[in-house]
């Protein structure tokens, strides 16, 4: 299944409980962009891309950005817009390969929560970020966040558990193979005293954070931060001013 069908009919109905409480995992978005100075300095613009259901949406509108939230799933796109009442934020449903539905200038521009390993290949990743580089006013900053799936995971290390409840269970398992990983949502939910296993899978690239890293300088970017923060490794990069 590809990445947009397992969130359609899987992921993005138990994408919300699976991610935990919104208020404390915004707040750590909130005080990631803080520490690193990302603050509203040119025309006040952000792009979220892969906007999930807000954590990084509500946290740049906090701060004063006007935030487009980019995803191709309505449902999550519905929750972020709830999440987001009373702030200067738009929602855009559309697959990020395609720049033309979502190009603007913009002085920040951010990906993150594992959705560069959504796209589709490392050339897309590649080509993506050439463009967003152009979409970014001198001087814009680009903030990545993902995992390095490069190392695999072996034998029973590839269950992870995600969370579990007395009537819902969610365990992911992790298959490796060249350059990408399977990722099944196994969840088990208890309707009517009877569990009902639902499984769904869809593939992550596996891109290395060095990697990443070329891509960003070969387009132009400057590399001004790195940071792994519960195995996610963030980075900050910057265009060069006029
Ligand atoms: C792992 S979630 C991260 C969401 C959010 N940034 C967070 O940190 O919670 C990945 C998100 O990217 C979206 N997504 C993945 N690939 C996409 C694509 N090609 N175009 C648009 N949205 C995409 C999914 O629908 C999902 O909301």
């Amino acid at each position: 299944m590809n990445a947009q069908a397992h969130y359609d009919n899987h992921l993005a109905a138990f994408y919300a409980w699976m991610s935990g409480n919104f208020d404390t995992k915004q707040q750590e978005q909130q005080a990631y962009f803080t520490n690193k100075h990302i603050a509203p300095g040119g025309n006040g613009v952000a792009l979220d891309l892969g906007a999930g259901h807000g954590l990084q949406t509500v946290s740049l509108a906090n701060l004063g950005f006007s935030v487009f939230a980019v995803d191709f799933n309505q449902h999550l796109l519905s929750e972020l817009n709830a999440r987001a009442k009373g702030l200067p934020v738009r929602t855009i449903l559309a697959n990020l390969a395609n720049t033309g539905q979502y190009g603007m200038d913009a002085e920040l521009i951010v990906c993150m929560g594992d959705t560069l390993t959504h796209l589709e290949s490392v050339e897309q990743v590649n080509t993506l970020i050439g463009e967003w580089y152009r979409m970014l006013t001198p001087k814009g900053k680009l903030v990545l966040s993902f995992r390095d799936l490069t190392q695999p995971l072996e034998q029973e290390e590839r269950f992870v558990p995600v969370r579990a409840e007395d009537e819902r269970i969610h365990t992911c398992f992790l298959e490796y193979f060249p350059g990408y990983v399977s990722v099944y949502d196994i969840l088990l939910e208890k309707q009517q005293g009877q569990w009902i296993q639902k499984v769904s899978s869809y593939r992550k690239l596996r891109l290395g954070i060095e990697q990443v890293k070329m891509m960003l300088t070969a387009a132009g970017f400057m590399v001004q931060d790195h940071e792994v923060i519960m195995r996610m490794h963030y980075l900050v990069a910057a265009k060069p001013g006029a």
